[in-house]
C-alpha cells in the first residue's frame, strides 16, 4: 500500500493571460505547499499582479488551469467565483473600514457563533499584538499597527492560501523589516500558503523559502534566495539582486583573457562573447607598493591597477570606485565597514574566481 501524496496548496499549471494581444503571462507554473511563503518577484509591469489576480479569481486567464489542494478551482471552462475559493487577499491599499473598530475590521469577513468569532479575533489581536488597541478606530493607528490589522483580517477566516501584492510598500522603509519579521513569524504560525508579490529583492530575499524571478510574464529563474542570489541564470537576474560589474572578453580555447588573467569559460565556442559578471563585495583590494601589486594566485587571478575615483561610507559598507588603467572603464568595489581611500590613490583589483559569473554576451 503506498500513501497518497499530499496535493500541493495551491498549483498553477500553464497559466497564460494576454492583453492587447500581447502575452503578459506566458506559460507560468509553480506550486506552493501548505506553511511556505512564495515570492513572485520581478521588474514593474512583467505580470505579477495580473498572476496574481487569475488566483483570486478577479481576472479570468486565457490558458491554464489552477487547483487548491489538487481540486480543480479553474480552467478556461470551469470556474470558481472568487468568493468561493478559501483564497485570503492583502493588498498594497488594504483599505480599512474607517467606521469599524479594529476588532470589527478584523471579525468582518468571519462566520460561526458571536463566540466563535469573538475568540478568534482575540486570538489574532493577540497574535498581531494589538490587543489594546481592539477598540480604536484605524485612525488613531499608525501605519504598520493598520497593516498589523490588514493582515489579521485577511487571516481570520483561516485562508488556506493568501495572496499579498506589495502589502508593506505604503509603510514606512525603517518599520518594514520589523513588520516583513513580524507578518512572517505569523504566516508561518497559521500554516498558510502565501504567495507575495514583490518588486524588491531584498523583501524577496528576506521573506521567502522560494522565489519565482519573473520577466516580461515568464518565470526565469525559481529557487531558495540563496541559489537565485549565488547561482543567476543570466547577467539580468544577477544585476536584479546587487550592483555588479561586467567584464568583457572572447572566448579563446576553453579561456578567456582579460586584464585579470585568463578566466576559464568551457562549454562556449570559441569566438563568443562573454560577460563575466562580479558582484561588488567580490573584487578584492590590495594596495600599491611602488607601482606593483599582489603576486598573481590561481583564486584570485592576476591583479589590475586602478585610480580611486569616488569612495562613500554607506553604513554597513564602503562602496569604493575605481578607474581601471587598462581601459578606463569604471569598476566598483564594495567593503565592509569604513574604507574610505582619497580620490586619486592608485589601488590594485583582483577578482575571485569562484564568485563570479559567466554568460555568453
Ligand atoms: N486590464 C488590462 N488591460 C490591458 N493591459 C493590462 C491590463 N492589466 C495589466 N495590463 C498590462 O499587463 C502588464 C503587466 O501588468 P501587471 O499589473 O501584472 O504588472 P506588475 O508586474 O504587477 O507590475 P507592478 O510591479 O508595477 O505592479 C503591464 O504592461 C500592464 O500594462
Ligand atoms: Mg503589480
Amino acid at each position: 500500500m503506498s500513501a497518497t501524496p499530499i496535493p500541493p496548496r495551491l498549483e498553477v499549471q500553464s497559466l497564460r493571460r494576454v492583453f492587447d494581444g500581447q502575452p503578459v503571462v506566458d506559460d507560468v507554473s509553480f506550486s506552493i505547499p501548505a506553511g511556505q511563503v512564495t515570492c513572485l518577484l520581478g521588474p514593474s509591469g512583467c505580470g505579477k499582479s495580473t498572476t496574481l489576480r487569475m488566483i483570486a479569481g478577479v481576472d479570468m486567464q486565457d490558458a491554464g488551469r489552477i487547483f487548491v489542494d489538487g481540486k480543480l478551482i479553474c480552467d478556461t471552462v470551469f470556474r470558481v467565483p472568487p468568493e468561493r475559493r478559501a483564497i485570503g487577499l492583502m493588498f498594497q491599499d488594504f483599505a480599512l473600514f474607517p467606521h469599524l473598530t479594529v476588532a470589527e475590521n478584523v471579525g468582518f469577513g468571519l462566520k460561526g457563533s458571536a463566540a466563535e468569532k469573538r475568540a478568534r479575533v482575540e486570538e489574532l489581536l493577540g497574535k498581531v499584538r494589538l490587543t489594546r488597541h481592539a477598540n480604536s478606530y484605524p485612525h488613531a493607528l499608525s501605519g504598520g499597527e493598520q497593516q498589523r490589522v490588514a493582515l489579521a483580517r485577511a487571516l481570520a477566516p483561516r485562508p488556506g492560501i493568501l495572496l499579498m501584492d506589495e502589502p508593506f510598500s505604503g509603510l514606512d522603509e525603517r518599520l518594514r523589516d520589523d513588520i516583513r519579521d513580524d507578518t512572517l513569524a505569523l504566516l508561518k504560525d497559521e500554516g498558510t500558503a502565501v504567495l507575495l508579490v514583490t518588486h524588491e529583492p531584498h523583501e524577496a530575499m528576506r521573506m521567502a523559502d522560494e522565489i519565482l524571478l519573473m520577466r516580461s510574464g515568464k518565470i526565469v529563474q525559481r529557487g531558495a534566495p540563496y541559489n537565485l542570489y549565488n547561482a543567476p541564470v543570466d547577467r539580468a537576474a544577477a544585476a536584479f539582486f546587487s550592483d555588479i560589474n561586467v567584464l568583457k572578453g572572447r572566448v579563446q580555447g576553453a579561456l578567456t583573457p582579460t586584464p585579470f588573467g585568463d578566466f576559464l569559460t568551457p562549454g562556449h565556442a570559441d569566438g563568443t562573447e562573454i560577460d563575466i559578471v562580479i558582484r561588488p563585495q567580490h573584487l578584492k583590494i590590495d594596495f600599491d607598493r611602488a607601482g606593483r601589486g599582489p603576486n598573481p594566485t590561481p583564486q584570485d587571478g592576476t591583479p589590475a591597477r586602478g585610480i580611486v575615483e569616488r569612495a562613500r561610507f554607506l553604513g554597513r559598507e564602503s562602496l569604493v570606485e575605481f578607474r581601471m588603467e587598462f581601459d578606463g572603464s569604471i569598476l566598483r568595489a564594495s567593503v565592509p565597514n569604513v574604507f574610505l581611500p582619497k580620490p586619486g590613490t592608485p589601488m590594485w583589483l583582483m577578482i575571485r574566481r569562484d564568485r563570479c559569473f559567466v554568460f555568453a554576451a
